[in-house]
């Protein structure tokens, strides 16, 4: 058996390193267009942070895992082929701003179709529309080259901070094909490469489109208790209840959970609010217009929280940060990753700079390039100076000297209190000295003991 990767992402990179770390007799190769990204993946210097990724990738890589810009070869050769490709919202024509894009999909299909000879595999990682497996086949079927194909849906559930450890003990895999025999034979085929580490009671077998529904629905209901208790932290600002407090007692009963309960700046990332709009539109689509309508306020709640959190900052600072230096701590949209996508950070900074605020900011893992192409900004004025709206420092310290207010947008480890001098923070500051901890991770009465004017997320 040989098996290719079509996309060297987020996604597609941890899961075949897993994979070609534990099924050292499989050939696992990755293949890309992008050529910057292939090299970053031959190099120690992957394009992708993820804690234990590059022990993985060492471990195989050159043995059995292999990473190529050869698209049409990796396709030729593998028996079974993933897509871990992107499938942003569109943003253009029908549905745009809800549904999904398939363009890559449906390119990379055609691909397919045009190079393969025999028997393959098609397995769906990147999360897609319901029914998106049937057009993928459509379009492999209609190359009547006596190739046959079976489509499988196998979403992948890891978080990214945590993927290494989320793929090597998945709470469940799940894989979704034909109720016919040669659909039975591919999940089999499949099970059992992840049957090589995953214990089997924990790789559920569904059908089609209860495995592309379920992982929208996953995707939904986690964002959705994240606006829910986002949304209880504005009352208790308005009432002084502490939301950690709420959380935790509401937390310890076993139908709710102590999970996915913290408070924040809003939730980010490549998948929350991209899968819940795919969801809104497929339900408007068959007419759900209630049902679309109530997952639509999960996003809204959210964007809600973002704006919510950037005129507090404002009116906090006497009603302007015109010219004021604002630091911000942590750029990447969770703690661990250095992907930005969607990142509350994004539109927290946006908002700020609309205000005329200039901009310090720290991350340790995101890249300079990366924060300014997020913000839309350029890194040099016209003259070839360095932007004087935004700078990039190189360690917290740095970011808050001479600053009005430090905000806390991504909870790195190293931001905690007892990890963070906040004495000399407080230190190089304007005084008043405000902060706004976005995530909850520094404990208050300290703070306000140094003497900063401190405020976190739904601490009334
Ligand atoms: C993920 C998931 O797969 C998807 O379900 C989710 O909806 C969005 O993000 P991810 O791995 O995080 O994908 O995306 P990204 O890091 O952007 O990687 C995609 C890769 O595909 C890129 O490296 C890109 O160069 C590559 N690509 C894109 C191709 O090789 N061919 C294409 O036609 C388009
Ligand atoms: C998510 C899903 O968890 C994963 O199963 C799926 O495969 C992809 O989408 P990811 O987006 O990588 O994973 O990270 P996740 O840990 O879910 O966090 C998403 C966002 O929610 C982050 O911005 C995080 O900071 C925020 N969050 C999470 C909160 O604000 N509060 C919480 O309690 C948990």
């Amino acid at each position: 058996m040989k098996i290719c990767c079509i996309g060297a992402g987020y996604v597609g990179g941890p899961t075949m390193a897993k994979i070609a770390q534990k099924c050292p007799d499989i050939p696992v190769t990755v293949v890309d267009i992008n050529s910057t990204r292939i090299n970053a993946w031959k190099s120690d210097e992957l394009p992708v942070f993820e804690p234990g990724l590059l022990d993985a990738v060492k471990e195989s890589r050159g043995r059995n895992l292999f990473f190529s810009t050869d698209v049409e070869a990796g396709i030729r050769e593998a028996d079974i082929i993933f897509m871990c490709l992107p499938t942003p919202t569109k943003t253009y024509g029908e549905g745009a701003g809800s549904a999904a894009d398939l363009a890559y999909i449906e390119m990379s299909a055609r691909q397919i179709a045009e190079v393969s000879h025999g028997e393959k595999i098609i397995v769906e990682k990147s999360t897609v529309p319901v029914r998106t497996a049937d057009a993928i086949k459509r379009i492999l079927d209609a190359r009547k080259n006596g190739c046959r194909f079976q489509v499988l849906s196998n979403p992948e559930f890891l978080a990214e901070g945590t993927a290494m450890t989320d793929l090597e003990n998945p709470d469940r895999v799940l894989i979704g094909g034909e109720r016919t025999p040669d659909g039975q034979r591919a999940i089999d085929a499949l099970a059992s490469v992840y049957a090589r580490w995953v214990p089997r009671e924990r790789i559920i077998t569904t059908n089609l489109w209860s495995s592309e529904l379920s992982k929208l629905t996953a995707n939904a209901f986690l964002a959705q208790r994240i606006s829910s208790i986002n949304a209880i932290s504005a009352l208790c600002e308005a009432t002084g209840a502490d939301v950690d407090e709420v959380a935790n007692a509401i937390g310890k009963d076993s139908r709710i959970g102590p999970k996915f309960l913290r408070a924040s700046v809003g939730f980010g990332g490549s998948c929350f609010q991209k899968d819940i709009l795919n969801l809104v539109y497929l339900c408007d689509f068959f007419g759900l217009r209630e049902v679309a309508d109530y997952w639509r306020k999960v996003v809204e709640m959210n964007d809600y929280q973002k704006r919510r959190f950037s005129r507090r900052v404002v009116q906090t600072l006497f009603n302007t940060v015109n010219n004021k230096r604002i630091a911000v701590l942590g750029f990447a949209f969770k703690k661990d990753t250095n992907d930005t996508r969607e990142s509350s950070a994004i539109y927290v900074c946006r908002d700020l700079l609309e205000e005329r605020a200039n901009l310090a900011i720290y991350d340790p893992e995101v890249e300079a390039g990366q924060i300014f192409h997020d913000l839309g900004q350029p890194e040099r004025q016209p003259d070839g100076t360095p932007s004087k709206r935004i700078s990039i420092c190189s360690d917290p310290y740095e970011a808050a000297r001479d600053a009005h207010a430090v905000l806390i947008l991504t909870e790195w480890d190293d931001f905690k209190s007892g990890k963070l001098d906040y004495q000399r923070l407080y230190d190089g500051m304007m005084k008043p000295a405000f902060l706004f901890d976005g995530r909850n991770i520094t404990n208050m009465d300290e703070l306000r003991k140094i003497g900063f004017q401190a405020s976190g997320i739904g601490k009334g």
